[in-house]
């Protein structure tokens, strides 16, 4: 779970005086991070951003339902804030995203003291949401979800006070349907936002002080296809790249059926393109990814690393998996750990498959027994620690451009960086360091970080 929260901005400031707070919780993905930020932006007028439950006024708990587990730890987290409700009886809770559309009404019923519920294209009429909560006149529900929902710009102020980094939605949505997936249908059908609204929205925030952008999809690189006035994915991106002021690009996440020679040369030749692609293969199956409906097989995937690898030798590959997809044997699993020793990602997200409901997958036979999908996620967990491993040793005595993104996580006196590759670095050096670009030349590799040396500040 992530806040929202201003770190260095009291509640009790003279900015955020005459204003409501609010208690933000984000589950899931990029996209819902996102949204959060917009919602955030959407309130910025009456609410500033607390990070104790126990002072707000509005409670937002904005959802992930890609997993049981995911589904399950928002139950838990919105059970435990119903105590707030009885010590504040005017406090307003509410449930966004992803299990907020698809439980929809469900969600009233299961949690009788919730006010608000609201899926993923609603945030923008929250401030109207909150004015019929307050009238008193019960619950209220928004999961309308339209094929050809376009997000609007915003322009109020970003919440964070100086953000390094900053996440830009090019896409809704998915048209994919892959049979594990209940993203299409929560998320809804796939809208491309339109170049020119893109660009303005950089643009806004590059002169907030944001370095490095993440455009963001669920399936980036079908970006522009259904509309004959936008570019192509590679398109687009050559037009962010141009932008005066921004540093590094990154995208996320892209369907292996769409990567395009286009996208694998833009790694090359966009300076900005920072050398890191995300690509989920899920399994190394080529029967199990037909039957994920994935549109590629075992072979079209290598074929796609090795383009890329001759093209951008420095790109950093790394994916997500799924172990225990209905009927998976263990000759098919073999694939998968074959196919994770032949490419050899710096970095996997392996997940147990979690039957979800509206699904196809989710009816197929031959169900994987979980005791099956506990030693086969174990198992890849457990090789990709020694790739890893090895993949982040290759880096050791290498001089690297950092941005500089924060404290370090575990030792508060450190800085924490990223490199282009999108490895994380820990290192010594002053605060005033951050948001700003240094070389380091990298001492240690741990098993999921890097240690390094400034060289040059
Ligand atoms: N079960 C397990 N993992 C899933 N993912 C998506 N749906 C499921 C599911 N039903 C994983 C995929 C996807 C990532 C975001 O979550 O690997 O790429
Ligand atoms: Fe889900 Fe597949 Fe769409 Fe990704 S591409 S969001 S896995 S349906």
């Amino acid at each position: 779970m992530k806040l929202l929260n201003f770190n260095n901005v009291s509640a009790a400031s003279p900015r955020n005086r005459g204003r409501k707070r609010l208690y933000l919780a984000t589950f899931g993905c990029q996209m819902n991070e996102y949204d959060s930020q917009r919602i955030a932006q959407i309130l910025h007028e009456k609410y500033a951003l607390t990070s104790k439950p126990d002072n707000a006024d509005l409670i937002l708990v904005n959802t992930c339902s890609i997993r049981e587990k995911a589904e399950n730890k928002v139950y838990s987290l919105v059970g435990r804030l119903k105590k707030f409700k009885k010590q504040k009886p005017d406090l307003i809770i509410g449930i966004a995203g992803c299990v907020a559309q698809q439980e929809g009404d469900r969600l009233l019923k299961r949690l009788p003291f919730i006010d608000l519920v609201f899926g993923p294209q609603c945030i923008y009429g929250l401030p109207d949401m909150l004015k019929d909560v307050e009238k008193g006149m019960g619950a209220v529900l928004h999961t309308e979800l339209k094929h050809d929902f376009l997000i609007p710009l915003i322009t109020a102020p970003l919440s964070e006070p100086n953000p390094v980094q900053a996440f830009v939605t090019i896409m809704q949505g998915c048209d994919n349907f892959c049979t594990f997936c209940v993203v299409p249908y929560v998320r809804g059908r796939e809208v491309s936002r339109p170049p020119e609204d893109i660009l303005a929205e950089i643009s806004q925030i590059l002169d907030k002080g944001v370095k490095e952008v993440t455009l963001l999809g669920q399936n980036v690189n079908s970006y522009g296809k259904k509309v004959d006035t936008c570019p192509d994915f590679p398109g687009l991106l050559h037009m962010v790249a141009e932008i005066p002021g921004l540093e590094r690009l990154r995208f996320t996440t892209s369907h292996p059926k769409d990567i395009s020679l286009d996208l694998i040369k833009c790694f090359r030749d966009l300076d900005t393109l920072c050398e890191h692609l995300h690509l989920p293969v899920q399994s190394g199956s080529t029967t199990v990814l037909k039957r994920m409906n994935r549109h590629y097989t075992r072979d079209q995937y290598l074929a796609t690393v090795e383009n890329l690898k001759s093209l951008c030798p420095n790109i950093t590959l790394t994916t997500d998996l799924i172990v225990g997809f209905p009927g998976e044997t263990d000759r098919d699993f073999e694939d998968t750990i074959s196919l994770l020793k032949t490419v050899k990602f710096d970095q996997i997200f392996a997940f147990k498959y979690s039957p979800r409901p509206l699904t196809r997958a989710a009816g197929f036979d031959n169900h994987v027994p979980e005791e099956i999908k506990a030693e086969r996620l174990e198992a890849v967990l457990e090789l990709q620690k020694e790739i890893g491993f090895m993949r982040y040793k290759s880096l050791e005595g290498r001089e690297e451009e950092i941005l500089v993104e924060g404290l370090s996580k575990k030792n508060q006196e450190e800085l924490r960086g990223r490199t282009r590759g999108n490895h994380v670095v820990n290192f010594s050096g002053p605060q005033e360091l951050i948001g700003k670009f240094v070389t380091v030349k990298i001492i240690k590799a741990c098993y999921h970080s890097l240690r390094g040396k400034i060289l040059i500040p």
